[in-house]
C-alpha cells in the first residue's frame, strides 16, 4: 500500500529561479531563504519519497481566464514547462505517474469531486520552483501528480472545500495498491498582493497564526471566507488554498518538523515547512 510520508509547504516566487541560475544562495538577500531548505533536503534524503502530489495554482500557462477549472488533475507520464515571461530559465520536464493519477481521479469522482482530467498539462513556476528548491540536483529523483486549484478567477473554492479535497486525495493515496512512498506538497503563499492599491501588502501576524493553526487545527481556518482571506493576506494570499489541500491529504497524525518564515522574497512572505505524517495506530477492539 502507498504510504504518505509527509507534507512540504513552499513558496513559488519566480525570482527564485533567477537566483538559482545565478547561484545566489549565499547572497545576503537570499541566504536566509535558501537555508530554510537545508532541513527539507535532509528530510527528503531520509524519507526517500517516490512520488510527489503537488497542489498548486496555474498562473495562465496551461489554463487562462476563458477556461479555468476549480480542480484539475494531471494524468500524464511527463510534464513540460514553457517560458512564462518572467526571464527565468525554462525548467526541464518532470516525470509523471499516470497510473497513480488515474487512481486518484477515479477516487475523487467517486467521492463527488468532479475534477478536470488533463492528459496533457503544462506546469508553471508554481510547480517547477518548489521542485527545484526541494530537489536541486541535475535529475528529478521523483515522479509527480500535479493537482491544480483555482486561486486566480473568482469564485474560488472555500478553505473548507480545499481541506476536504485534500482529505479525499489522502484517502485515495492510502488505498493505492502499489508500495509507493508519497510526499504531498502545497505551493504559493503566504501573504502577498502583486497589484492594485495594496501591492506589496504582507501580514506577518496572520501568516504566523495560519502556520500555527494548520498543523493541529486546520478546521479553525475554515471559518474565514475567501473575502476575509483576501483582506487578511492580500489578493494572492489565497494561494494558501494549496496548503489547505496539502494539509488535508495528511490523514495521519501530523507534526511540524521544520518551519522557516522569511520576509520578503520579491513581494511575498515566504514560508517553508515540513510536516511528518504518522499513520494512526489501529486500535485493538476491547
Ligand atoms: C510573485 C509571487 C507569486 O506567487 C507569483 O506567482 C509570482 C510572483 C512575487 O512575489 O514576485
Ligand atoms: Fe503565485
Amino acid at each position: 500500500m502507498a504510504t504518505i510520508v509527509g507534507g512540504v509547504g513552499s513558496t513559488h516566487v519566480p525570482a527564485i529561479g533567477k537566483a538559482i541560475a545565478e547561484k545566489k544562495h549565499n547572497d545576503p538577500y537570499w541566504k536566509p531563504f535558501f537555508k530554510g531548505f537545508d532541513y527539507v533536503h535532509y528530510w527528503l534524503a531520509r524519507t526517500r519519497p517516490d512520488v510527489a502530489v503537488v497542489f498548486y495554482n496555474d498562473h495562465g500557462l496551461n489554463f487562462f481566464l476563458d477556461k479555468l477549472p476549480t480542480f484539475a488533475v494531471g494524468a500524464a507520464n511527463e510534464y513540460r514547462s514553457e517560458d512564462e515571461g518572467w526571464g527565468i530559465p525554462v525548467s526541464r520536464p518532470i516525470p509523471g505517474d499516470a497510473t497513480l493519477s488515474w487512481h486518484l481521479i477515479n477516487a475523487l469522482v467517486a467521492d463527488e469531486f468532479d475534477v478536470t482530467m488533463c492528459q496533457e498539462m503544462l506546469i508553471d513556476h508554481a510547480v517547477t520552483i518548489p521542485m527545484a528548491l526541494m530537489w536541486p540536483g541535475p535529475v528529478w529523483p521523483i515522479k509527480i501528480v500535479p493537482v491544480e486549484i483555482n486561486t486566480v478567477q473568482h469564485p474560488l473554492p472555500s478553505l473548507e472545500r480545499c481541506l476536504k479535497f485534500g482529505r479525499s486525495i489522502g484517502r485515495a493515496l492510502e488505498s493505492y495498491e502499489q508500495d509507493l512512498r508519497v510526499v504531498v506538497i502545497g505551493t504559493g503563499g503566504l501573504s502577498h498582493q502583486l497589484d492594485g492599491a495594496r501591492a506589496g501588502f504582507i501580514n506577518k501576524e496572520f501568516d504566523l497564526l495560519c502556520l500555527d493553526k494548520i498543523v493541529a487545527e486546520p478546521e479553525a481556518l475554515t471559518r474565514y471566507s475567501i473575502h476575509d482571506w483576501v483582506k487578511e493576506t492580500g489578493s494572492q494570499g489565497v494561494e494558501f488554498l494549496n496548503w489547505m489541500a496539502m494539509r488535508g491529504a495528511l490523514t495521519g497524525r501530523v507534526s511540524e518538523l521544520n518551519r522557516n518564515y522569511h520576509i520578503p522574497i520579491s513581494n511575498t512572505a515566504a514560508a517553508t515547512v515540513v510536516y511528518e505524517n504518522q499513520k494512526e495506530v489501529a486500535r485493538k477492539a476491547a
